[in-house]
């Protein structure tokens, strides 16, 4: 077998196989770094390549894009990506046989195409979701073709061999069932309770996340291991703090007090302009959006916790740190502060801060701290 070297040690894939993506459209360039970049999102070993790169070879995998109460950024997310190769190459190992912002059908044609999906493919399809489903009234408040959202979503993720919910409003019920929820909005678990879904949250989903969980599925044959919220902790198993490259500046007790001061000039820490990845999980400093290029802390705005439940409730306001609440005297660990979420982290702060402080030897800045919290 011809084989092709991928990097310097000594992973191989097929060269005819590299060739057939080529007359695809897809430089073999663009294919190894994909299967190499999904590898590392899933915190596999290179050796993993070649065997990424046969099941995306043989894959046509049916695939129903459901949409509901959201804004389309999920699939904007996957479908503007910078490098078009990404999202070619993941259509490309997909059959996408219902997907409402991109099919050429239209009307009772493109629900056709739905239907007769579900029946042939009944039990081996992977159904995502992106939106909130609405419950209230009858479920008035999204009908498509007729049939109410949880109509739909019972069905198509009833028969599906699994679902990916995607964003925040799938997941969690983002904006739509932020209180006073008037429209009885639920998550798609909460919605087909006994149906197999993995949560894949963010507002939106991150794309590499999303590509990452579907060639998952694709070479194993199932979905990755997920935390309690039912997330990959490939991509949810660490909090944004700790990966953080402003955290040595925290740890310094070095914050940026308002927006463009000469703190937040220098890449100090966010924490007091209502930074809440200490609380949050997902895997943003590492993989970053738009294939890399940045993430909302790098361009100089705090966290604001979109990849956690009620978002829209547990961490507003956004821009104020959250109100103190009396006992936590110490800096928390990453699972107890997953198990309480959005509580203890003023207090926390404010002591860790102090001792930061301290360290350093800064009585002033340790005074300022003191008296600000
Ligand atoms: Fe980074 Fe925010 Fe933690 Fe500061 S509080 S280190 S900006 S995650
Ligand atoms: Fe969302 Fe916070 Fe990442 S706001 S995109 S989880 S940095």
């Amino acid at each position: 077998m011809d084989l092709h070297e991928v990097n310097q040690n000594d992973v191989v894939v097929s060269e005819a196989l590299l060739q057939r993506w080529e007359a695809r459209g897809i430089s073999r360039r663009d294919f190894l770094a994909f299967c190499s970049a999904t590898a590392a999102a899933l915190a596999l070993p290179l050796s993993f390549v070649p065997r990424i790169a046969e099941a995306l070879e043989d894959a046509r995998l049916p695939v129903i894009w459901l949409e509901f109460q959201s804004c389309t950024g999920d699939t904007e997310a996957l479908l503007r990506a910078n490098q078009p190769a990404v999202a070619e190459i993941i259509l490309d190992a997909i059959s996408l046989e219902y997907a409402e912002t991109i099919m050429a059908a239209a009307g009772h044609q493109a629900e056709e195409a739905k239907n007769q999906a579900v029946e042939k493919y009944k039990g081996k399809y992977l159904a995502i979701v992106e939106g909130s489903i609405p419950t209230g009234d009858g479920g008035v408040y999204c009908t498509i073709g007729g049939e109410s959202a949880l109509d739909i979503v019972r069905r198509v993720c009833g028969n599906a061999a699994a679902t990916i919910a995607v964003g925040n409003c799938a997941t969690f019920g983002g904006i739509p069932k932020a209180a006073p929820n008037p429209t009885g909005a639920l998550s798609v678990q909460q919605a087909v309770p006994g149906a197999t879904v993995l949560n894949l949250p963010g507002c939106p989903v991150n794309a590499t996340n999303l590509t990452a969980t579907i060639v998952h599925f694709l070479t194993f044959g199932r979905l990755p291991a997920t935390d309690r919220l039912g997330r990959p902790l490939f991509a949810h198993g660490k909090r944004i703090h700790d990966n953080c490259e402003r955290r040595s500046h925290f740890d310094a007790g070095q914050y940026a007090e308002t927006f463009g001061d000469s703190g937040h000039r220098q890449g100090w820490c966010l924490y007091k302009l209502g930074c809440k990845g200490p609380e949050t999980f997902h895997n943003c400093p590492t993989v970053r959006y738009n294939e890399g290029t940045s993430w909302p802390v790098m361009a100089g705005h705090g966290c604001i916790g979109c990849s956690e439940p009620e978002f829209w409730d547990s961490m507003t306001p956004f821009y104020r740190r959250l109100p103190q609440v009396p006992g936590f005297g110490v800096e928390m660990t990453a699972d107890k502060i997953g198990l309480g979420l959005a509580v203890g982290t003023a207090a926390a702060f404010a002591v860790h801060g102090v001792a930061s402080a301290f360290r350093k030897g800064d009585a002033m800045e340790s005074d300022k701290v003191k008296k600000e919290e």
